[in-house]
């Protein structure tokens, strides 16, 4: 009902709407329709009430609650059931597994606020602080075979990209896998998990966290130089709920393409906001370290590195590095 009252109020925005139109379209009583303004007032909207007329919404609050992702999704499917936590003491990627253990529809979206425990590649953690981020997991239900999940993390990150690229003075590109960075520094970071058995998968989580406007001063002091917020660059003002329903509808839109064309046209994309083709790179894989120059990625999403001695080599796991420009001979980051 909150939702359904907020959208006539957005529909007639600057103007009122009458608790008596409201009502009558919604078929509540005006006291319900009261006290669901009163509680959308103490959600952060603001809501006048102006006598004889009615009420007016002036600005939603920068939530990524359903009601706000609602009201600017295009999406067909993804992101149509939203499980929503302000201050979640686990991580999005963890609840989206849960769920989709359970059953959940294709294309549900886990967001929280805040994360306790937010998860990156690794092991390593993920800072997720109230507000300042979008910290979103989908679930997603391929029919294709599990060799290929680990694509729909370049699909993410192809989504993501053209979500944050938008705004005047963005510029981010995408270190392979998964990293989409700005100014050598990490803006985006894309976890991808799998349940999968011989041949089929039952579901894909795409874990995704977009440093927004993440102030400098709370960022801790081992991550201060390595990560950017979109709102550090950006030349206008974004807004993290517009940005969730760009990169939902790019999802949805890459994932489609697949379904019917496969992986070819998604990889494409990827290269096209590659950073990490063509440049020098050290490669930290589980067995070994090795230095070479990127050269592709393949049908596979694999990168392919020429190494020093010429031969080829395929990354499947592992840390890349790149050597920032002109370091020749230098020490990698
Ligand atoms: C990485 O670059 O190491 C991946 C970071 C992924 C972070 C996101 S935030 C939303 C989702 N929930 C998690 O716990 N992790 C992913």
């Amino acid at each position: 009902m909150r939702a359904r009252i907020l959208g006539l109020l957005r529909e007639s925005m600057p103007e009122p709407v009458s608790g008596e139109e409201i009502s009558a379209k919604l078929g509540v009583s005006r006291t319900a329709v009261w006290k669901h303004i009163q509680s959308l007032k103490n959600t952060g909207y603001d809501i006048e009430s102006v006598p004889k007329k009615g009420y007016i919404l002036h600005k939603a609050p920068d939530l990524l609650s359903p009601e706000e992702i609602v009201a600017h999704l295009k999406t067909k499917w993804v992101g149509h059931h939203i499980h929503y936590t302000v201050r979640l003491e686990d991580s999005t990627n963890n609840v989206g597994k849960k769920l989709a253990d359970g059953g959940c529809d294709d294309g549900l979206a886990v967001i929280a606020e805040e994360q306790t425990h937010g998860k990156g590649r690794l092991s390593r953690g993920w800072f997720s602080p109230m507000g300042y981020g979008i910290w979103c997991s989908i679930v997603l239900r391929p029919p294709f075979m599990p060799s290929e999940a680990s694509k729909c993390t370049l699909l993410a990150a192809v989504a993501v990209i053209k979500a944050i690229n938008k705004y005047k003075g963005v510029n981010a590109r995408i270190k392979w896998p998964n990293d989409v960075l700005l100014e050598g520094k990490k803006m985006v970071g894309i976890l991808t998990e799998m349940s999968a058995e011989f041949g089929k998968i039952n579901y894909i989580v795409i874990g995704t966290g977009i440093n927004t406007n993440v102030p400098k001063s709370m960022i801790p002091d081992e991550l201060k130089e390595l990560a950017i917020s979109v709102a550090d660059v950006a030349q206008e003002p974004i807004q993290r709920v517009q940005i969730l329903a760009d990169y939902l509808k790019n999802l949805e839109d890459l994932y489609e393409t697949v379904l019917k064309d496969g992986f070819r046209p998604v990889l494409d994309e990827w290269r096209k906001y590659s950073d990490t083709i063509g440049q020098e790179v050290k490669v930290i894989a589980p067995e070994k370290t090795y230095f070479g120059t990127a050269v592709d990625i393949d049908e596979e999403g694999l990168l392919v590195v020429r190494k020093e001695d010429g031969t080829l080599e395929k990354v499947i796991a592992g840390d890349v590095s790149i050597r920032p420009a002109g370091a020749k001979g230098k020490r990698y980051s």
